[in-house]
């Protein structure tokens, strides 16, 4: 008996030695491993009629085989179907896959994150607030009260009598402000609403709004990051201009310009013959923008900016027409 198990042992060895192909498998279960007609277990069966002292050993023998050409019979299966079909159907694995075609970023979002890294690398943190704002935040804490004038510089898509688009990213001043102390030293990217289409100006568009709040933060401060911003932006000897101008929410306020890429401040159609393109407001932090959240102005300052990243793509880009990003033409789009 013994020697009938030895035997059958190799003989199913040898057998799965020889197999080359799936299909070769399940005939070879049946004839070894077969639980009824299989040849292992019809010799455990004769296990019965071996004199009693010998039982227990040659039963021993006979599961260890059986468990042995198991596991040798389910690795053979494994490294078959792993090796699938490719070859016994003669397909030739050498040939180059299918083409997948790409996905890319689109270029503003591109764009945002290049200005979002700049203003990490000097320290700024990162925060996101929602694109349906109250009227709150998006003007009465900026300290523009209802029927200021400044409201007709937002043509605001309202949801509401009090909850609107945000027109800007300004709002996120106000959160950040209210819920921290200083020192702050925040960027908030995200998108913004307003009615305005033509070729600088889409109804939806994006910002970074930067902000940073600490004592004595001077109009120097702020020229000196947004003037370092830009050199890394586009390059160090674009010329840049710090125009006075007027926000509610700053004062003293700026715009900045850049010279035009696309003529090199010649005059051409997109910076209206004026060689110059706005790319952002900023300002000092309006001293009653602070009390209304609860600092004292005596105590702090801080300086803040909006940039449009829109603009700013369209002159990365020597791009004459914002619409260009929001048409979804893949032929464009896939220029980046
Ligand atoms: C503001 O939105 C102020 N919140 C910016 C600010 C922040 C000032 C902090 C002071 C302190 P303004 O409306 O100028 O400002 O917009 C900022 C930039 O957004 C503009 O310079 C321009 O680059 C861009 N922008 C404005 N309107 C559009 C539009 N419809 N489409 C594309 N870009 C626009």
């Amino acid at each position: 008996m013994e020697t009938e198990l030895r035997q059958l042992r190799d003989e199913a060895l040898a057998a799965l030695e020889k197999i080359g192909s799936s299909a070769e498998l399940e005939p070879f279960r049946v004839k070894y491993l077969g639980r009824k007609g299989g040849l292992i277990a019809g010799l455990m069966r004769q296990l019965g009629q071996v004199p009693r002292e010998d039982r227990p050993r040659l039963g021993q023998l006979a599961n260890t085989i059986k468990k042995e050409v198991q596991e040798r019979f389910e690795e053979k299966k494994e490294a078959l179907l792993a090796a699938p079909a490719a070859a016994e159907a003669g397909v030739d694995r050498s040939l180059p896959g299918r083409y997948l075609p790409f996905g890319r970023l689109h270029p503003v979002t591109q764009v945002m994150e290049e200005i979002c890294a700049i203003f990490e690398g000097m320290g700024f943190a990162v925060a996101e607030g929602p694109d349906v704002e109250t009227d709150h935040y998006n003007f009465e804490a900026l300290n523009i009260p209802r029927h200021h004038p400044a409201r007709d510089m937002h043509d605001t898509f309202y949801v509401t009598d009090s909850i609107l688009l945000r027109t800007h990213t300004s709002p996120m001043q106000a959160r950040i402000m209210e819920t921290q102390e200083p020192p702050l030293r925040y960027i908030a990217p995200g998108k913004v609403y307003r009615c305005d289409s033509d070729i600088t100006h889409t109804p939806m568009f994006h910002q970074v709004e930067g902000f940073l709040v600490d004592r004595i933060v001077s109009f120097a401060d702020l020229k000196g990051v947004l003037t370092s911003f830009i050199h890394r932006m586009f390059s160090d000897d674009l010329a840049v201009r710090f125009r006075p101008s007027f926000f509610p929410f700053t004062e003293p306020s700026a715009e900045v310009d850049i010279a035009c890429v696309i003529c090199g401040g010649a005059g051409c159609r997109v910076c209206k013959r004026t060689g110059w393109l706005e790319i952002l407001g900023a300002g000092l932090i309006d001293p009653a923008v602070l009390t209304m959240v609860g600092y004292d102005p005596d105590r702090y300052s801080g300086f803040a900016f909006g940039l449009g990243v829109e603009r700013i793509a369209m002159l990365k880009y020597g791009i004459d027409d914002i619409r260009l990003y929001y048409e979804n033409d893949l032929r464009f789009l896939s220029q980046f």
